[in-house]
């Protein structure tokens, strides 16, 4: 996110506007603690994890006395259009301001969960993946030397994104996600075939799904149906700090550029996004009313690789 706000604000000074950072998000905004971003402002920031901004979840936003508030604070602070970095609860926020107050905004996908509909990628997803694999290479060190079952669970909340990937790239025997649901019986079966060919540690990678915690139910069904024991690591938020990745900066800078210019050229209620390479705008009610879906093909390459 730090990259993302570097690039909003180095963008903005290039085309010689002002720009305010709003610190805490949207409890922030109401709250009308809005900060004059200079140009030495975003110096050393763009290897930092977190955001330098500071964020939170807003009830209140929730609510349209919040939301009130809000664009009541953004005239009286001057401010004429809002670059909003975040996921689909942000982008839906960012929609009402602009429907209920005429607030021009454009939304930046900014979130591990790659969940957002109309950008192939999001910023954080690439770092939180590597963050994930580097964890499970580790822990395959154990699993290798002690002949053990793992089960990893990765965050996502309910879409299998970071799952599907970090399962792929890290040779995971099965992956469960939300989107295509594998039943207990056939990862006992897939982890039964390996032993009898003489491969005695397994990975399984679980996408927490709705309820954080998931992997502990799996182990217990595994064991109860089958009398296999396993080990359960739930990696949790490691994978939402750290050093962005150079592809996550990349992205960053260029989402967070254009982010400013499609503000300058009259843009608004849209998503700045990436699809095949190339940047795109998208309305923002399409980014939260529409599912994005997990590529089927990479679900058919990791079952196939994961013999
Ligand atoms: O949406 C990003 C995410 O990291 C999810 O993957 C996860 O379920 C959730 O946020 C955790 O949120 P919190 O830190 O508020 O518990």
């Amino acid at each position: 996110m730090n990259a993302a706000v570097r690039a909003v604000v180095r963008m903005a000074l290039f085309q010689k506007l002002q720009i305010l950072g709003i610190r805490h998000g949207y409890n922030g905004m109401m709250a009308g603690e809005f900060e004059p971003l200079g140009a030495s402002s975003m110096a050393n920031v763009l290897q930092k994890g977190g955001t330098v901004l500071k964020t939170g979840r807003s009830h209140g936003f929730m609510k349209p006395e919040g939301r009130d508030t809000a664009a009541r604070k953004l005239k009286e602070a001057g401010i004429d259009g809002l670059i909003c970095i975040g996921g689909d609860g942000s982008f839906r926020g960012a929609h009402l301001l602009w429907q209920e107050h005429k607030v021009p905004v454009i939304g930046v996908p900014g979130t591990i969960d790659n969940d957002i509909f109309g950008t192939d990628t999001t910023i954080g997803f690439d770092t939180a993946v590597n963050t994930a694999l580097e964890a499970i290479d580790k822990i395959r060190d154990t699993a290798a030397s002690h002949d053990r079952l793992f089960i990893v669970e990765v965050m996502g909340r309910d879409s299998g994104f970071i799952a599907l990937d970090v399962g792929l790239a890290g040779g995971a025997e099965e992956i469960f996600i939300p989107e295509n649901p594998i039943t207990v019986e056939q990862a006992i079966e897939h982890v039964q075939r390996g032993v009898a060919r003489g491969k005695l540690s397994s990975i399984l990678i679980a996408a927490e799904g709705q309820k954080p915690g998931r992997a502990y139910d799996l182990a217990e069904l595994i064991r109860k149906k089958s009398g296999m024991e396993s080990k359960v690591c739930i990696l949790g938020h490691i994978q939402r700090g750290g050093s962005p990745t150079a592809s996550d900066r990349i992205l960053a800078s260029r989402l967070g550029g254009a982010a400013v210019e499609s503000l300058l050229t009259g843009h608004t209620d849209c998503m700045v996004g990436v699809q095949n390479q190339e940047l795109v705008r998208v309305p923002l009610e399409h980014t939260f009313g529409s599912k994005k879906s997990v590529r089927k093909d990479l679900i058919r390459l990791a079952q196939i690789l994961s013999i």
